[in-house]
C-alpha cells in the first residue's frame, strides 16, 4: 500500500467529504487515498498539464479505482460542475498559485478547502478573512520545509479562531497552531526573530514582521500550561 508523506498525510486526516476535488494532483496520491481509507466516497482528479494527468490516470488504474475517482483535464475548478465536490484541496503548490485558482473558481469553490501552501501560510488565512470562510483546523507537518496544513469552511460572520489574539501574528503564524503552542511553530517563529532583529528599523517591513513574531512568542509564553 502507498504510503503518504507528512505532508499529505495531515491533508487527509483534515478531509471528510461525499465526493472531493484534488486541484493539481499530479501522482492522485492523496485522493487514492482519501477513497481507500474512506475519508470520501467519490473523488475528482483536476490536472492541468498533460504528463502529470497521464501520471494520475495511471495511479487511479493501478488502484482499481477508476469507478470512484475521475481524472479530469483543466485549470483548477472549471472542470467541476458548481456544488458537485462538498471539499476541495490544493497541495504542494505556492500560496499565490493556489489565491488564483480561487479567485478564478468565484462561488465554484466548495464549502470546505484543505489548503497545502509550499509558503506564505497568512496570504491564505487574509483570503479567507476577506472570503467568509474561517479556519477550522490547521497542523505543521514536518518534511523538507515544514508544511502548513489549513481547513476551511465557508462561514457566516467573524471568525473565532482569532478572537483574543493579535491579527498580524495570528494571520502569520496561525491562530490554533498559536493556542497549541506547536513546537515546529515556535521553532520558525523564533528562527524569523534571529532572522528579521538585524534587519528591523522602523518605517521597514521587517519591524512589523518583528512585532508580530514577538507578538507570538509572547502569546505562547502567557498561555503555556
Ligand atoms: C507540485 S505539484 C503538487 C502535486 C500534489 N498535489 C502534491 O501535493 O504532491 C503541483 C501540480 O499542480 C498542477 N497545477 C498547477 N496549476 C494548476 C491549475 N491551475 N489547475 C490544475 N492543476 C494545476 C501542476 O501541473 C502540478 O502537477
Amino acid at each position: 500500500m502507498p504510503t503518504l508523506d507528512a505532508r499529505l498525510e495531515a491533508a487527509l486526516h483534515l478531509i471528510r467529504a461525499d465526493v472531493h476535488a484534488d486541484i493539481g494532483s499530479d501522482h492522485a496520491a492523496l485522493p487514492v487515498e482519501l477513497v481507500r481509507r474512506g475519508h470520501a466516497r467519490r473523488a475528482v482528479v483536476v490536472e492541468l498539464t498533460p504528463g502529470p494527468l497521464a501520471v494520475a490516470r495511471g495511479a487511479v488504474a493501478r488502484a482499481g479505482l477508476t469507478d470512484r475517482i475521475d481524472v479530469r483535464a483543466g485549470d483548477g475548478f472549471a472542470p467541476l460542475a458548481p456544488g458537485e465536490a462538498d471539499s476541495a484541496s490544493m497541495t504542494g503548490m505556492g500560496a499565490r498559485t493556489i489565491l488564483g485558482i480561487l479567485a478564478r473558481a468565484g462561488e465554484t469553490a466548495p464549502h470546505a478547502l484543505v489548503l497545502q501552501p509550499n509558503d506564505a501560510p497568512g496570504l491564505l488565512r487574509a483570503w479567507a478573512l476577506a472570503h467568509g470562510h474561517h479556519l477550522v483546523a490547521e497542523r505543521l507537518a514536518a518534511g523538507f520545509w515544514t508544511y502548513p496544513v489549513l481547513r476551511f469552511e465557508r462561514c457566516p460572520g467573524p471568525d473565532p479562531a482569532y478572537a483574543g489574539l493579535s491579527r498580524a501574528a495570528a494571520v502569520k503564524y496561525g491562530p490554533h497552531l498559536l493556542r497549541a503552542a506547536d513546537p515546529l511553530l515556535l521553532a520558525q517563529v523564533r528562527a524569523d526573530v534571529a532572522r528579521l532583529t538585524p534587519l528591523a528599523r522602523p518605517g521597514r517591513p521587517a519591524q512589523d514582521e518583528l512585532v508580530a513574531a514577538h507578538d507570538a512568542l509572547e502569546w505562547c509564553s502567557n498561555h503555556r500550561q
